[in-house]
């Protein structure tokens, strides 16, 4: 039992405004991780690749364009009519990702969850279902609003020239209200909820990314306001990839 419902009605409604706000490819979010996503993910051509919390399906979209099958799982009924309506190629699936993976028994090269996760109640069942789906050698690339410095007050002291993020109440889990797109709940994790649980299922991590804060416009970095140049130093996104350790990609004997 999840109080996802809700959430998912929430999605509903934000998706016109979803859709319009966030283009993609040329998104602040994606432009910040897009390197860190596609080296991690490694070649994905003729692979089998899960877009969790796919959205609009642009992502999806992105990776069938480079050759691989690919799966997207979304739990808003309206988010996924726009992405069937523009990619009528990809397979899409209405889903609630708090229950986990909707087909445990399928495997995949690649799992992707972009700017997905803070936003589903409950984890643990779906980050096990990956962890089992994962072919050896398989990655999961996944993106969050950053656990220590997104929800957090920007004191802005004007004259005084501070300028910090005011952190409060970082341990513990709890649920938030998000402005963006119409208003959503967003669930805080703290960093290390997340390493604990990929490790307790059998995930090695293999890279984290910090990028740097980018205005919403793609600005050239000479341009930047005093102010976009102190916000770029603050993370406000965090991506972490990890594998499965137990199925290592090694030789085999014979
Ligand atoms: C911030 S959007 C990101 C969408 C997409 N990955 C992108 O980058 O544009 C969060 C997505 O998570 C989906 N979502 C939230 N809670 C979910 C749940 N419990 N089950 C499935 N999808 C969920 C929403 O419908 C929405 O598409």
């Amino acid at each position: 039992m999840t109080n996802s419902s809700e959430d998912l009605r929430l999605w509903d409604v934000a998706a016109d405004n979803y859709v319009s706000t966030v283009p993609g490819s040329t998104d602040s979010f994606y432009r910040r991780i897009h390197g860190f996503l596609w080296s991690k993910l490694g070649p994905v051509a003729d692979r089998d690749v899960l877009d969790l919390g796919c959205g609009h399906g642009w992502l999806a979209e992105q990776m069938r364009q480079a050759g691989a099958r690919v799966t997207g799982i979304d739990g808003s009924e309206a988010l996924l009519t726009t992405a069937r309506s523009r990619y009528p190629e990809i397979d899409f699936r209405q889903h609630d990702l708090a229950l986990g993976l909707p087909d445990p028994d399928r495997r995949y090269d690649g799992v992707v969850a972009h700017m997905v996760l803070m936003d589903i109640p409950v984890l643990d069942r779906l980050i096990a279902d990956v962890a089992v789906a994962l072919r050896a050698g398989g990655a999961f690339v996944f993106s969050v609003l950053h656990p220590a410095f997104f929800s957090h007050d920007i004191v802005d002291g004007g004259s005084s020239g501070e300028r910090y993020r005011k952190i409060t109440g970082y341990l513990e889990q709890e649920t938030r209200w998000i402005e963006s797109f119409g208003g959503h709940r967003h669930y805080h994790r703290p960093l290390s909820w997340y390493v604990e649980k990929l490790v307790a299922h059998g995930l090695v991590i293999t890279g984290v990314h910090e990028p740097p804060s980018l205005p919403h416009n793609d600005i050239p970095v000479a341009e930047w306001t005093d102010y976009q140049k102190w916000f770029s130093t603050i993370p406000t996104m965090l991506a972490i990839s990890c594998t499965p350790a137990n199925r290592a990609t090694s030789p085999q004997p014979g």
